[in-house]
């Protein structure tokens, strides 16, 4: 069995091992997350709310299951991710195998639509809207369903330049940030609390023809949310 990664070194170098989707597709937004982010959230959820380890996890919009297999790799108990893409799914179940986590990962390719049941934490790169409008919103809605604890990325509302400031200046290692009006009182119309919001950076290389730049980089908010009990 996979020993319980720690540090958020090896935690980084064992997901810099879980391969991106080879054909990713814009309308769906298929954009993988970077070592660094996945290992933060992680590692934030796991050691300061303690959502991970010994936990059920539920992983949205899994892609090829960088947040679900990183869950496992830090303690916990067993991840579900589900995608709409087959090739997603392919790519999670095999990045689980070479990691060792096959036995407590399981897949599921379906749109999150359709997913019931209830799970101690939800984890979350939702697509953030861009290409499908209210894409995220309907990601923030079933999360709120499934999951006591929900661990969500959103565009900020401000600028990047703002955004990064403000990290430099508390010179924290998470740096905690006031979350959009808008998705607060979406958040609790739907039944969830908001504990905390922290600052992210998110680095999408060049992947389609509309992107102008070698990668885009910009910040993101991580939503920690407390939905119902479950
Ligand atoms: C921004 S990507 C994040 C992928 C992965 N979680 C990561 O962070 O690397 C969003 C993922 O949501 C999936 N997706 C989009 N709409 C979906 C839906 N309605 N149901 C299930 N999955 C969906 C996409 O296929 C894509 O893999």
């Amino acid at each position: 069995m996979q020993k319980r990664l720690v540090r958020k070194l090896d935690l980084e170098k064992a997901i810099s091992k879980v391969k991106p989707h080879p054909t990713p597709r814009a309308y769906l937004e298929q954009y993988t997350i970077s070592t660094e982010t996945t290992a933060k959230i992680l590692h934030i959820a796991a050691y300061t709310y303690d959502d991970i380890i010994g936990k059920t996890i539920m992983d949205l919009g899994c892609g090829t299951g960088r947040l679900a297999i990183g869950a496992v790799l830090v303690g916990a108990k067993e991840a579900f991710g589900v995608d709409i893409d087959r090739e997603a799914i392919r790519m999670a179940h095999n990045n689980a195998e070479k990691l060792g986590v096959k036995e407590r990962t399981h897949w599921i390719i379906a749109d999150i639509d359709v997913m019931r049941g209830s799970f101690d934490t939800v984890l979350q790169n939702p697509p953030f809207g861009v290409q499908r409008k209210g894409a995220d919103r309907k990601f923030l809605e079933k999360s709120l369903k499934l999951g006591y604890r929900v661990y969500s990325l959103h565009k900020s509302g401000k600028s990047n330049r703002e955004f990064a400031e403000g990290s430099r200046e508390r010179g924290a290692r998470f740096v905690p940030v006031s979350p959009s009006p808008f998705l607060k009182r979406f958040i609790e119309k739907h039944g969830g609390e908001i504990k905390a919001v922290y600052a992210m950076r998110m680095t999408i290389p060049h992947m389609f023809d509309f992107h102008k730049k070698r990668k885009h980089e910009f910040m993101v908010g991580l939503y920690v949310i407390e939905g119902k009990k479950v």
